[in-house]
């Protein structure tokens, strides 16, 4: 069986990042789901057929990192149709082997619930909004509140809401830098690999 890490997670908290690092380190597959949200709501019209027709080529679009296309994300991601289009597409990435490392708000808790390993990684506010505005190179009090605003939608909606899953390791990564960062999310797959090697 392939073996999946769940990472999810606010806005900007840096799951991106340890997603990117564990793939690399474990030789697995990495899908930032974000992205297909982001495409879905960059290619306008209506949402639910957009989702359905979504093509590779539509995550390259450029400006998908942008907040604008971030809030649109959001938006669309409220949609439970929307959701259910691109479930399918996330369920057989995660089936890959050897693994797969897939980042977002609902992986633990919806789409790779039996996930061997489930990651939630947090930052303060602060640091969230300062770490994209550097980023974006946009301003850090206006990203505080589109971040806030991004994190109370997604938290809040009725459909695969932002949340840890029960079993979650939480990762605050407000004090740590990426290395750190990384260095825990490894110390946690290696505790998980060992004990199901044992
Ligand atoms: O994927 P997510 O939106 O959660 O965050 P990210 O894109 O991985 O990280 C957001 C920004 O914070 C990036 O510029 C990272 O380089 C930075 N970052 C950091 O400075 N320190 C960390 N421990 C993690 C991320
Ligand atoms: O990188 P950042 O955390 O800023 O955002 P993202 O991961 O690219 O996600 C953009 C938006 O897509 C989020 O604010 C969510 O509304 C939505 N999303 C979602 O609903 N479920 C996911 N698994 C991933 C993203």
């Amino acid at each position: 069986m392939p073996f999946v890490i769940a990472i999810d997670g606010p806005a900007a908290s840096g799951k991106g990042t340890i997603a990117r690092a564990l793939a690399a380190r474990f030789g697995f597959h990495h899908l930032d789901t974000g992205l297909l949200y982001r495409a879905t709501g960059a290619k306008g019209g209506d949402p639910i057929s957009a989702a359905a027709t979504l093509e590779i080529g539509d995550l390259a679009r450029p400006d998908l990192r942008s907040a604008e296309a971030g809030q649109a994300a959001s938006q669309i991601a409220a949609i439970p149709e929307v959701r259910q289009a691109l479930l399918d597409f996330q369920r057989r990435f995660a089936a890959q082997e050897p693994g797969a490392v897939l980042d977002g708000r609902d992986i633990g808790t919806v789409i790779c619930p039996d996930a061997p390993v489930k990651l939630y990684v947090v930052a303060s506010d602060q640091v969230r909004a300062e770490r994209r505005a550097a980023e974006l190179g946009a301003d850090p009090v206006e990203m505080l509140a589109q971040l806030q605003e991004r994190d109370r939608r997604d938290s809040e909606r009725a459909t695969a809401p932002l949340k840890p899953a029960d079993d979650a390791v939480l990762i605050d990564t407000s004090t740590l830098d990426i290395d750190q960062a990384i260095a825990v999310a490894v110390a946690e797959v290696e505790r998980v690999r060992s004990g199901a090697l044992s």
